[in-house]
C-alpha cells in the first residue's frame, strides 16, 4: 500500500468531528462494481459509517453479503419493502452526510439527468439536497456517446459532483477513458469531502508545493532531507474538494497523485523555482509547503565520485523561491494569498513571525522537525487574526483548518 492511503494509516482522520461522519455508496452495474467492496472497507475502517444501496444490475456483480460483510451494516435494495416502516429512501437521505455512486453506469447517469426515479438508489439521490458524487465507469464508447456528454453536462450544471472517469485500462482490455476512479484516490476524497463538505475555494486557482527538493552531488548521488510531502499533497486533495483548481509542484515522494490535481513533479531547488515560475503568475494562492533544500554543492561531478578519495563537498545556498516571488504579482486582477511554512527547533513563534514578514506572507505555519515525516503533526497557524494552536492531528485535519484560515482571509 502506498503511504498515501491516509485513511487507513490516520484511522483517526474523522475521529474527530463531532460525530461519525455518514456515506451513502450506491453501487451500479459494472464490470467494476468488485472495487465498490474495497471502498467501502477503506472508509469503514477510516471511521465513516457506510450504507451500500445496490441496483438491480449491480447485483449481479456483487454481492449485497459482500458489502454487508465490510461495512457491517445491512445493504439496502429494495425499494418497494412490505417490512419497511417508513419510506426507505426518505430515511436513507435523512441519515446520509454524503452520497457517492461508486461505480455509476450510463443507464443511472441518464436516469438522474432526466429526474427519473425508479430504484432504491436513484430514489435517495432524488430525495438528498447535501453533497452528491458520480464516479462513472463504462466503455469509452459509452462514454463518449452525444448522450452521455449531454447527461453528464447536465447533471455537473445541476450542481452533481463528478469524480472521473479515468483513461486507462477497460474491461474488454482496451485502453480508453471510462476508467472508474482508484479506490485510494476515492477514499481520499471522500475523507476530505466528508470533513469539510463546503466548496469554498469555487473558481480560485490553489497553487501548492510539496515534498523534499534533492541537489545533485554527482549522477548518482543527492542532497535530501527527510520531508514525506503528505502535508502539501493533503492540502492539495483538500483544495480541490473544496472545489479549487489545484496545481501540485513536488519534489520526488512515494506519494501517489491525489484525484484531480495537476502535478509538476521537480527535484531540485531549481527546478523547483522555475516550475513555479510559470504557474505563480495565475495563481490565486500560493501555499509553500515544500522542504525546499537551503543548500547545493557547488560542483556537480559530472562523473560518479570515486570511494577510495575522501572528499570535501562545498556547498552554496540556494535562492529562496518563497522570497523570490513578488508578493504584488497580480493573480487574475489581485495580488495572491500567500502561506509559508517555518521549521524551528526553538522560538517558534518570534522566529516564524520575522520570516512572515520578511518573506511577505499572509499566514504561515510554524511547526518543529518531527513534523517533517511522522503521521500526526502539531502546528501554530499565525495570521492577521492572531496564532492558533494546532495538534497533534493528521495532516488531513490540519489541511482544513489550513484551508479554513485561508478561506477567511480571501477578499
Ligand atoms: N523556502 C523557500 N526557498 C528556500 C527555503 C525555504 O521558498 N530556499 C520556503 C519554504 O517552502 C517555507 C518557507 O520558505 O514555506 C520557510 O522555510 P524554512 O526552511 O523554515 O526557512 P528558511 O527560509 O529556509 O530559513 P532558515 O532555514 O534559515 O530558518
Amino acid at each position: 500500500m502506498s503511504a498515501q492511503h491516509f485513511s487507513i494509516e490516520e484511522p483517526e482522520a474523522l475521529t474527530t468531528t463531532p460525530r461519525v461522519a455518514r456515506l451513502v455508496l450506491g453501487v451500479c452495474g459494472s464490470t467494476a462494481a468488485f472495487k465498490a467492496a474495497a471502498l467501502a472497507s477503506k472508509l469503514t475502517a477510516a471511521g465513516v459509517e457506510v450504507r451500500c444501496v445496490l441496483t438491480e444490475a449491480a447485483a449481479q456483480f456483487i454481492t449485497p453479503l459482500s458489502l454487508a460483510a465490510v461495512t457491517g451494516r445491512p445493504v439496502e435494495n429494495v425499494f418497494w419493502s412490505q417490512q419497511a416502516t417508513g419510506e426507505i429512501h426518505v430515511q436513507l437521505a435523512r441519515w446520509a452526510d454524503q452520497m457517492l455512486v461508486y461505480p455509476a453506469s450510463q443507464h443511472t447517469l441518464a436516469k438522474l439527468a432526466g429526474g427519473l426515479c425508479d430504484n432504491l438508489l436513484t430514489g435517495c439521490l432524488s430525495v438528498f439536497d447535501g453533497p452528491r458524487w458520480l464516479a462513472p465507469a463504462m466503455h469509452e464508447t459509452m462514454w463518449s456517446q452525444p448522450s452521455t456528454t449531454r447527461n453528464v453536462a447536465r447533471l455537473v450544471r445541476d450542481g452533481w459532483r463528478l469524480l472521473g472517469p479515468d483513461h486507462g485500462r477497460l474491461a474488454d482490455a482496451s485502453e480508453g477513458r471510462g476508467r472508474l476512479v482508484e479506490v485510494h484516490q476515492a477514499t481520499e476524497l471522500v475523507l476530505h469531502a466528508l470533513r469539510s463538505p463546503q466548496r469554498d475555494l469555487a473558481g480560485k486557482h490553489v497553487l501548492v508545493t510539496a515534498g523534499p527538493t534533492v541537489e545533485p552531488i554527482d549522477p548518482v548521488r543527492v542532497l535530501a532531507n527527510r520531508s514525506s510531502g503528505r502535508t502539501g499533497y493533503a492540502l492539495a486533495a483538500a483544495a480541490w474538494a473544496r472545489g479549487a483548481r489545484v496545481t501540485l509542484i513536488t519534489g520526488p515522494t512515494c506519494l501517489d497523485a491525489p484525484f484531480g490535481v495537476e502535478v509538476q513533479r521537480v527535484d531540485s531547488a531549481r527546478a523547483m523555482q522555475g516550475a513555479l515560475e510559470g504557474v505563480y503568475p495565475t495563481c490565486d494562492i500560493l501555499i509553500m509547503a515544500a522542504a525546499v533544500a537551503d543548500f547545493r554543492a557547488k560542483h556537480d561531478a559530472s562523473k560518479k565520485l570515486k570511494r577510495n578519495a575522501s572528499i570535501t563537498l562545498e556547498l552554496i545556498s540556494n535562492p529562496d523561491l518563497l522570497a523570490g516571488l513578488n508578493a504584488d504579482t497580480a493573480s487574475v486582477g489581485s495580488k495572491p494569498l500567500r502561506v509559508g511554512f517555518a521549521l524551528e527547533d526553538s522560538d517558534l513563534i518570534a522566529r516564524a513571525k520575522t520570516k512572515m514578514e520578511r518573506k511577505g506572507l499572509d499566514i504561515i505555519v510554524a511547526n518543529a522537525p518531527e513534523s517533517l515525516e511522522g503521521e500526526l503533526t502539531r502546528t501554530h497557524i499565525l495570521s492577521a487574526d492572531g496564532v492558533s494552536e494546532r495538534g497533534p492531528e493528521s495532516k488531513v485535519a490540519f489541511a482544513h483548518a489550513l484551508l479554513d484560515v485561508v478561506s477567511s482571509r480571501l477578499p
